[in-house]
């Protein structure tokens, strides 16, 4: 075979890798009918990375390997809209939309009207461009005419497809909705508790944020999602609810019929229904929705409708009502967080609010103070939207007594609530910080309550009440002196008995055992959580080669980007944690990676569930086979799982589930067989 033939079959197989690749890609993620394992996807993956990276000639930007899109992008290029990007009118009750149904028929001289309902999606609005069925383009709405371009974003969200199936337009412009699951939103509200870092307010603000970030790596460790709901250029079919059918064919994500999240109908009743249908419904929807969108079907009357210069005629939205109750302010407090950042919280009057009692809601910052022109004793609105902890919306001024008006304006405080720092904000920055690192008491003891957490070093009997009584007693300053504590220091302290006492410092000996990773994310380095620790301690297998790692180095390390190097080398520039991490060694906790025997990453990047009972190992046994090769245990079922390992007596509700999806359950004995 001459070279040029060798070329050419290579070629041939990267090609022919990537449009298999493609098609699993849509069949999980916008069909949710994988027809291999993931084991199998990553094994494809794999073969067409090490393909690719043997032959750069063959190198696509647009290839399954390609996300998440890799370098950061600077500002955003404007790009003018080649269709204005509407917005839609609104109706909030029956009446209205009947009014405009009317409107509409009068409009098309008492022509029959087919109507298309879909959901409102609450996210932000993108606009795909496709050049000979590849991704050429994503452009958000911006002013509705010259909008950003942010494609490196959108090209990590794994429901929009880089390359089209066959029967695609030529070129094409499709619209649709980028949101963020509120699954994927929790976990990460939840990761940046841990951090302690501010929680985001809502999944639209953050996928509108999320979209907008220099660094496609955060991007695409948050799980944006994307539902189309506009073909603009595509002149095969008559109608939208066609086109929209036609978009699911060439590889988008939309909304189904037989999940009811799109209906048609021809008179006020269908639309009426399914929009009373949604307004329960949407409280069991996995994505938050605001409202329901009419639409008239055919493409020859929506043109005869046109548009005002603001929305179309032939679409409109209803607006679903988000509970909103009246109640008084009694106070704001401030919250300093473990690293040092100030969260003003209203507490409120209690009051019922979708079913359950608020008392208090969440203020974010003073910027947001400031906007609500927040005073004492206001009467204020309280929301509940798709919000997870409720928020104040608005003021009732009328309540407001002329001299609270004049004097009771609620000011964010200059200095510490706890230590009385003066704070500082930094440029950019929503929050208020209390730079007192070392001398703030809950900043320290938010370090310490951190450190001994079940996910960091696990210490028995040791609580987060305890910890703050150390602290404030002057025994403890940060992690390391734990490793100092007596037990004749610790008895003469409130509810401390003996017991208690040799309890915790067990504790505290057993600590030392706890691996490397565990050991990174104790310290509370900002933005490292969990995930980022153990990334970390496989790049670099001790903490000194972490300390003198570059930031061209840490960001070589996958999902680290320079946001997270930048805070790595902020911590250990600082000579106090240095000096920590000295002290921590001496004690003997682990600072370099152990190279367990017969340690593998033949399951590396597995994500593996276990269920029931096992003949040669136990259950604790089988899981630490499987991490000690580099799997990751999983303690439920999803379609993240790459495989089960079933014992007897496999839970039903397991069984069944990983059957729904297909996935495949191995013996003790395959698991021993592939190890
Ligand atoms: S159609 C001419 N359909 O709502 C407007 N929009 O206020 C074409 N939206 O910016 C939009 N779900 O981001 C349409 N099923 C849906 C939608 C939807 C959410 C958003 C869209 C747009 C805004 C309009």
């Amino acid at each position: 075979m001459s070279q040029e033939e060798g070329l050419n079959r290579i070629e041939s197989k990267i090609l022919e890798l990537r449009s298999v690749l493609h098609e699993h890609n849509h069949l999980y993620y916008n069909v949710s009918k994988p027809i291999i394992s993931d084991r199998e996807f990553d094994m494809l993956m794999k073969e067409l990375e090490e393909l690719e990276g043997q032959y750069p000639q063959f190198h696509d930007e647009l290839s399954p390997t390609q996300r998440p899109g890799g370098d950061p992008v600077e500002g955003f290029e404007k790009i003018q809209h080649q269709y204005p990007m509407l917005s839609l009118s609104n109706t909030y009750n029956s009446e209205e939309v009947e009014e405009w149904m009317k409107r509409v028929e009068k409009g098309l001289e008492g022509e029959d009207v087919q109507y298309v309902m879909e959901l409102k999606y609450d996210g932000v609005a993108i606009s795909l461009i496709y050049i000979n069925g590849r991704l050429h383009k994503g452009v958000t709405r911006g002013d509705g005419v010259v909008g950003e371009d942010v494609t490196s974003n959108v090209k990590t969200i794994r429901t929009i497809p880089l390359v089209l199936k066959p029967g695609a337009p030529e070129s094409l412009e499709i619209r649709g909705e980028i949101f963020y699951p509120f699954e994927d939103f929790n976990r990460l509200n939840k990761e940046r508790e841990l951090n302690g870092e501010p929680l985001f307010a809502n999944p639209r603000n953050t996928a509108s944020g999320s979209l907008k970030m220099q660094d496609s790596k955060v991007v695409a460790s948050r799980k944006l999602d994307c539902m189309m709901y506009s073909v603009m250029n595509f002149s095969d079919v008559s109608a939208h609810s066609q086109a929209v059918e036609k978009a699911g064919n060439w590889g988008f994500k939309i909304p189904l019929t037989k999940n009811k999240m799109i209906s048609t109908s021809a008179n006020a009743k269908g639309v009426m229904e399914f929009i009373e249908y949604w307004s329960e419904e949407r409280h069991n929807l996995p994505f938050a929705i605001d409202g329901v969108v009419i639409k008239v079907d055919a493409y020859d009357q929506q043109e005869r409708l046109g548009l005002t210069s603001k929305s179309p005629r032939w679409a409109i939205s209803y607006k679903f009502e988000t509970e909103r109750v009246l109640t008084q302010l009694e106070s704001v407090t401030y919250q300093v967080g473990r690293t040092g950042a100030i969260t003003p919280v209203a507490n409120l009057k209690p009051v019922q609010l979708g079913g359950t009692t608020v008392r208090r809601a969440s203020l974010h910052n003073a910027d947001q103070i400031a906007k609500l022109d927040l005073h004492n004793d206001d009467m204020v609105y309280v929301e509940k939207g798709g919000e997870i902890i409720p928020k104040i919306v608005d003021v009732d001024k009328d309540k407001r007594t002329a001299t609270l008006d004049m004097f009771g304006q609620i000011q964010f405080p200059d200095s510490c609530p706890e230590c009385s720092t003066k704070l500082v904000r930094e440029e950019g920055e929503a929050a208020h910080y209390c730079p007192n690192y070392d001398g703030c008491t809950p900043q320290i003891a938010g370090r310490i309550i951190h450190f001994i957490g079940r996910k960091s070093m696990n210490i028995d009997g040791l609580g987060s009440e305890t910890v703050t009584q150390l602290v404030e007693a002057g025994l403890v300053s940060d992690p390391s002196s734990l490793y100092e504590l007596q037990e004749d220091q610790l008895l003469p302290l409130e509810r401390m008995a003996e017991k208690s006492v040799s309890k915790l410092l067990q504790g505290i000996v057993d600590s030392k055992k706890v691996p490397f990773e565990r050991v990174l994310f104790a310290l509370g380095i900002r933005y490292v959580g969990e995930t980022v620790a153990k990334k970390l301690a496989k790049a670099f297998s001790n903490i000194e080669a972490l300390i003198h790692a570059t930031q061209e180095e840490l960001e070589e390390v996958d999902e680290i980007g320079s946001r997270i190097a930048l805070s790595i080398i902020e911590f250990f520039n600082i000579e106090d944690n240095r000096l920590m991490v000295e002290r921590l060694k001496s004690f003997g906790l682990q600072f370099e990676k152990i190279e367990e025997e017969g340690a593998t990453d033949k399951l590396a990047g597995l994500s593996i569930v276990v269920s029931g009972v096992f003949q040669i190992h136990d259950r604790t046994g089988i899981k630490k086979l499987i991490e000690l090769n580099g799997g990751k245990i999983s303690s439920s079922i999803s379609k993240k799982t790459s495989f089960i390992v079933a014992g007897d007596k496999m839970g039903p509700s397991k069984k069944e589930k990983a059957e729904k999806l297909g996935l495949e359950i191995i013996s003790e004995q395959d698991l021993l067989e592939m190890l």
